[in-house]
């Protein structure tokens, strides 16, 4: 579902003209919705599913916001453009959203992949990445060997990387096989590497990431290197 605004707004942000001619418009009947003329100023429409002209000639918004989850593969780098020139999580999309211009939520590690956000609003990314509203994010780590259960609980406590103390993690063990042991870990920061220098500071090794949800804001069964819109309650939510 597009975002549902007053008509006056959809005609200002299409361009056509600003909020309050948008009124005069509307007194005037030169505005429709839908191939009907409006006559009441509160009417509300859905971008992208209503049709609003005016004239009769149909106006177009060219700043609607976009919300995109990205199952990010190994392999891409969290940028617009790479300088090294290494795809880029944008690729991955750019041929199904032709002339938006999409920006990384936050980042994910070249090495990591699973749940990333991209959008075109500039108040949503800094909703979700700005430290005063704290949004928590669920990985999960394969680690080579295992983690001692000592381990752990230092990580449940919070501990030291670099100079700063994490707040304390949920963790729990999810499944072993082969020599491996599968963490989920719910961390409340965003530090550069904060999982992977988690793990190192109890003396385990992280050898593969995945970030599995944002909040609850999940990946589900999003296939690898796909994409989706958000819904509006996962909008909501992260707002
Ligand atoms: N923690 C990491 O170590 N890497 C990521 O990509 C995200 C969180």
């Amino acid at each position: 579902m597009g975002e549902i605004v007053r008509v006056q707004k959809y005609v200002a942000m299409s361009g056509a003209a600003s909020r309050r001619s948008a009124e005069a418009l509307i007194d005037e009947g030169r505005i429709a919705v839908n191939g009907k003329i409006l006559t009441e100023k509160g009417a509300k429409v859905e971008i992208g599913a209503d049709k609003v002209s005016l004239d009769g000639i149909e106006l177009k918004v060219k700043n609607k916001n976009y919300y995109i989850m990205l199952n990010k593969p190994v392999g891409y780098v969290t940028t617009v453009s790479d300088q090294f020139d290494r795809p880029t999580v944008i690729d991955l999309v750019k041929n199904d959203l032709k002339d938006i211009r999409l920006f990384p939520v936050g980042r994910l590690d070249y090495d990591t992949e699973g749940l990333l956000l991209l959008t075109n609003d500039g108040d949503f990314t800094y909703k979700v990445t700005h430290p005063k509203f704290i949004t928590d994010k669920t990985y999960i780590a394969k680690i080579k060997g295992g983690v001692s259960i000592n381990g752990l609980n230092r990580l449940r406590r919070g501990i030291k990387i670099d100079d700063y103390t994490t707040s304390p993690a949920e963790v729990s063990v999810i499944d072993a096989a082969e020599g491996y042991v599968y963490v989920e870990i719910t961390i409340h920061e965003g530090r550069n590497r904060q999982v992977r220098k988690m793990f190192e500071a109890v003396g385990s090794k992280v050898t593969a990431l995945q970030r599995t949800k944002i909040g609850t804001v999940e990946l589900g069964n999003l296939p690898l290197g796909r994409w989706r819109h958000l819904t509006s309650h996962e909008i909501n939510y992260l707002m």
